[in-house]
């Protein structure tokens, strides 16, 4: 590939995007770490990986059935679902998807959750449900210290999502007071969860040697199954073995830990967002913020006249905005054919950055988006591996979801071939596509929890 070519103008710029060994096997030390303050009672409230109990204790059996409602909060969409799960592993699902705009993204949070029951009740009319009392599973994936499966208050606010007044409150009690307050529809809500939790359920419901779900999306979370002697917090009823315990992994490097790897795109990332200080590891990888670092390199590499050197004020005019390197743009040019250059030319064009870019400067555009989409795939690889390695069992599947790793056409490839290289050489794994982790797996939830 061409990260491996050293005539690259952009090389020296993009070294220490690359990682080495070394510097993985160190995450994968320090990451285990925090794993472990979070999962310990003396040391969880100052831990930067909170590993949260979740109370989801039972995998499903793929016999489940019933009709649920789900919804889905905090990806790329808003969605709203209605579940039908129908035994031997089989599900059918009807869903819709609503806008969330962002002045509802940071007004007030009643507002918020009056939306969402509204968008709820509009779905429940059209699929003619509103004499049905359904079960509802709510998918709410943003960092939750739950106590029991119906109860979870909001720790803090992440994805660019900052409505006041939901901070320290239980989001069950605030979506069903919502519901209260419309008094249409007919619901009772019989679990909260991670979508990290519905992307482990939903593989679980397929392949019983599920143990992690994880996302690599708008954030970056995982989740997996823990026994229970070793969760110093579980505090639910004895006697099952396992719990699926919320890692809120996006958090990990808060104090510290990835400084040692960090970059001044990633600085004034973190500086410039919502939350300063807060999910740093998540700020190196996931969606919200790849196409942001590409946009940041792309400014160092045109400032040291290493790219489009007769770029002017007038043709940065775009590239200078905040967010303007969507992060779907990676995906594109990496997409293109070695010598193609289709995609990577029309984003550079509409960019405004030349009329005609070369074939040279595209392939310098297209390393940088490799090393940036590499180094977040290995700082992934290096969480799994670490997960993997501890859960220890013969062989472990990792479910996984997100627009990322849908949609980048290398991230699977990239995340595995590094996994392979960390993960104990006793253990196997494999890497498994969830399908529709935030519905099918809150339905199988909330099937779990009634059933
Ligand atoms: C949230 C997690 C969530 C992840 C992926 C993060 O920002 O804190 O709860 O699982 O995004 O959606």
């Amino acid at each position: 590939m061409s990260t491996t070519k050293t005539t690259r103008k952009c090389r020296n710029l993009m070294e220490e995007f690359i990682l080495d060994n070394s510097q993985l096997l160190e995450i994968n030390r320090r990451f285990l770490n925090e794993l472990n303050r979070g999962l310990c009672k003396r040391t969880h409230d100052q831990a930067d990986v909170k590993c949260f109990v979740t109370y989801v204790q039972d995998l499903p059996t793929g016999e489940e059935i019933g009709r649920y409602m789900a919804l889905d909060l905090g990806g790329t969409n808003f969605r709203v679902l209605l579940v039908t799960l129908k035994a031997h592993h089989e599900a059918d699902i009807k869903s819709k998807t609503y806008a969330i705009s962002q002045e509802i993204m940071t007004g007030p949070g009643v507002q918020l959750f009056d939306h969402i029951a509204e968008c709820l009740a509009t779905f429940m009319k059209e699929q003619d449900l509103l004499e049905d009392h359904l079960h509802l599973g709510f998918t709410f994936s943003f960092p939750c210290k739950q106590v029991g499966l119906t109860k979870g208050y909001l720790i803090r606010w992440t994805k660019g999502f900052n409505c006041p007044g939901v901070e320290n409150e239980d989001v069950v009690e605030l979506l069903k007071d919502a519901i209260k307050r419309r008094g249409d529809i007919s619901i009772s809500v019989v679990a909260i969860l991670n979508d990290t939790t519905g992307t482990l359920m939903s593989c679980a419901h397929r392949n019983k040697n599920c143990h992690i779900g994880v996302i690599i999306g708008t954030g970056c979370n995982a989740c997996y199954l823990e026994r229970v002697e070793n969760v110093e917090l579980y505090d639910g009823q004895p006697g099952k073995p396992y719990v699926i315990v919320n890692a809120e992994m996006g958090a990990f490097g808060e104090s510290g830990s990835l400084d040692f790897i960090r970059t001044d795109e990633d600085k004034s990332i973190d500086r410039a967002s919502m939350n300063p200080g807060k999910q740093i590891y998540e700020k190196m990888i996931s969606g919200m913020y790849m196409g942001e670092i590409v946009r940041l390199v792309l400014l160092k590499a045109i400032d040291k006249k290493l790219l489009f050197p007769n770029c002017g004020k007038q043709q940065l005019q775009r590239l200078a905005m905040s967010d303007s390197f969507e992060t779907r743009f990676v995906s594109e040019i990496e997409e293109d054919k070695e010598g193609d250059w289709t995609n990577c030319k029309r984003i550079l064009t509409d960019l405004g950055l030349s009329k005609q870019p070369t074939n040279d400067e595209c392939a310098e555009v297209r390393y940088i988006c490799e090393c940036v989409s590499r180094r977040a795939a290995h700082l992934v690889a290096c969480s799994q591996a670490t997960m993997i390695n501890k859960i220890n069992e013969g062989h472990s599947t990792v479910g996984v979801d997100g627009t990322v790793y849908r949609l980048h056409p290398k991230f699977n490839e990239y995340m595995e071939e590094k996994m392979k290289e960390l993960v104990n050489p006793n253990i196997s794994f494999d890497l498994m596509l969830s399908e529709d982790g935030s519905g099918r797996g809150a339905a199988l939830v909330a099937a779990t929890v009634t059933g």
